[in-house]
């Protein structure tokens, strides 16, 4: 089955994993998908990233590099150098290879006072860099229970991306954040509402064709098990997975059940 956009399974690790583990589960993420011959077997059709802790990066970088697997930041400084100690720019990424940041992951939000002007800031910095911003958006619980969940996903994309000039190219991550790391997963019509939702806003406020062109990932509490169904839906383009990356056999497991599902198996 052909769609519009490659799917994109991406791991977040958020702070799990040192250098070593890192390495090894990168090594063996590289067995897993690829056969002898260096095709990507078990993840045919769709792109697969890790998104380890910075002081993990150099070492994923080492063994991905130049292979299909792609490998992110989990935040980055809008500024390109400066007096911001704990900082890192967004150039020094893509230094080491990063294909893609990501911005204003909830967690940033809700436990480290991001705002929607930083993630403004920080996805046109990653844009200048040559990464894609990943921008994380979605609702709480109470947002959600008072009806709010497109005004909130409204007011986040509009601050991140209303600006001009519109930045070239990025993937958006919805997740809302009851989802997230509490095994709730917002059930395929939810997931599917939110992202049409949001194709649709891209399209009449940025262009037809960036609502065309740009994916749309789901996040939270993504398993093996619920993600052939949520990528059934048409604007779910694939997953942000958190705890279920940190394991090899759930993570290949999500990875091929899009393959499973692109080549029409579920
Ligand atoms: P989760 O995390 O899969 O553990 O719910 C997703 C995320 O925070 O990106």
């Amino acid at each position: 089955m052909s769609r519009p956009r490659t799917p994109l399974v991406a791991g977040n690790w958020k702070m799990h994993k040192g250098p070593a583990e890192a390495r090894a589960f990168a090594e063996e993420l590289l067995r897993q998908v690829r056969n002898d011959k260096g095709e990507m077997t078990k993840a045919g059709g769709v792109e697969v990233a890790v998104f380890p802790p910075f002081t993990a990066l150099p070492a994923v970088a080492e063994v991905l590099k130049g292979t299909a697997l792609s490998y992110g930041g989990q935040n980055c400084h809008w500024e390109s150098k400066g007096a911001f100690t704990g900082e890192v720019a967004p150039g020094f990424l893509a230094e080491l290879g990063c294909r893609y940041v990501l911005v204003g992951h909830s967690e940033r939000r809700f436990l480290f006072g991001e705002t929607d002007e930083t993630c403004r800031k920080k996805l046109r910095a990653a844009v200048a860099a040559d990464i894609e911003p990943v921008l994380c958006c979605g609702e709480t619980l109470a947002e959600r229970e008072a009806g709010r969940t497109f005004e909130v996903i409204e007011r986040q994309l509009r601050a991140a991306l209303a600006a001009p000039p519109p930045p070239a190219s990025f993937t958006i991550a919805y997740e809302p954040v009851w989802a997230i790391g509490t095994g709730r997963t917002a059930s395929p019509g939810q997931a599917g509402e939110a992202h049409r939702f949001i194709r649709e806003w891209l399209s009449r406020n940025l262009s037809p064709e960036a609502g065309e062109r740009t994916r749309l990932l789901y996040g939270g509490s993504v398993k093996p098990d619920n993600f052939g169904e949520l990528l059934k839906q048409p604007d779910v383009d694939g997953a942000l997975v958190g705890g279920a990356s940190l394991d090899i056999a759930s993570f290949c497991g999500i990875a091929s059940s899009a393959t499973s599902y692109l080549t029409g198996l579920i």
